[in-house]
């Protein structure tokens, strides 16, 4: 992909002067409208990225292509995505690398797999349980969306990961479920001595069942955090924090399967 030229099918982010954000798909003989005027699709196809057009009124607009970021920010949504202010912690926390086997519930809206799958690579694999198919659905959607294809190295299995997983020896396992406490006892066995297990949670109740849980289930180097970001706004003698923030997302704990004692 890298920084070719801008070519149908590809997806580019418009942005205006007020810094607002618009991500388009472009198709030949399609057209984008917003208040400021009309950009033909065709105008922006053979461009290279980075470049500035103007719409049929007049205004300028930076055409870029979408980093994975800004991509999950702008997705449509079917369930609640992770940030990824979380998504880049989640990565250095269960310690995921090019060529690991992965267990990630649930798909959602496909935010958390698209980070996972390019952190493991082609190389790599990813298995992802969904119990809602309208909700795997909209995730491999928005997968293909940004991949250009759906990946071959990613399998998603409709139904409740808690019933059990099918297979063994995961390097890591990402949870991003209301009560991942519940898919313990069926996940366990999956993930290889040593492996790491983050959750992803929302609120200070789920965080203290899940901790007391992963302990029972033989877990330890149990670490809990939360990431706070804080944007700057840098613009002559006015540098500041932003005035708005995204605040509270959620928590991240992680965990290691604990081999036992050795006699
Ligand atoms: C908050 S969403 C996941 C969002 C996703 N991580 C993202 O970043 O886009 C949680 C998803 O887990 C699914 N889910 C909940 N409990 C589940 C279970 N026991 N097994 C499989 N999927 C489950 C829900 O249907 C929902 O789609």
């Amino acid at each position: 992909m890298a920084d070719d030229l801008m070519a149908p099918g590809d997806l580019v982010m418009f942005i205006d002067s007020k810094q607002r954000r618009y991500m388009v798909k472009l198709a030949e003989g399609h057209s984008f409208h917003l208040h400021t005027g009309i950009i033909e699709h065709d105008s922006v196809i053979g461009l290279e990225p980075g470049v500035t057009v103007r719409t049929s009124g007049g205004s300028r607009l930076l055409a870029v292509r979408p980093t994975l970021s800004d991509y999950i920010l702008k997705m449509p949504r079917g369930a609640q995505v992770i940030y990824p202010k979380d998504l880049g912690p989640i990565i250095m926390l269960a310690d995921i690398e090019p060529g690991m086997r992965v267990l990630e519930a649930g798909l959602g809206s496909g935010a958390l797999s698209l980070t996972l799958l390019r952190a493991i690579g082609s190389e790599g694999s990813l298995v992802t349980y969904e119990m809602r198919d309208d909700h795997a659905a909209r995730g491999l959607k928005n997968i293909a969306d940004f991949l250009g294809c759906t990946p071959i190295n990613h399998e998603v299995r409709i139904g409740d990961i808690c019933d059990g997983i099918d297979s063994n020896d995961f390097d890591r396992i990402v949870l991003d479920l209301p009560d991942p406490w519940g898919a313990l006892p069926a996940i366990t066995p999956g993930l290889r001595p040593g492996g790491i297990v983050l959750c992803y949670l929302p609120t200070v109740p789920q965080v203290s069942q899940v901790v007391e849980a992963l302990r029972d289930h033989g877990f330890g180097m149990v670490e809990s955090v939360e990431i706070l970001a804080r944007s700057w706004h840098v613009e002559g003698m006015s540098v500041r924090p932003e005035h708005r923030m995204v605040g509270h997302t959620g928590f991240l704990v992680s965990a290691r399967r604990l081999a036992g004692e050795v006699d």
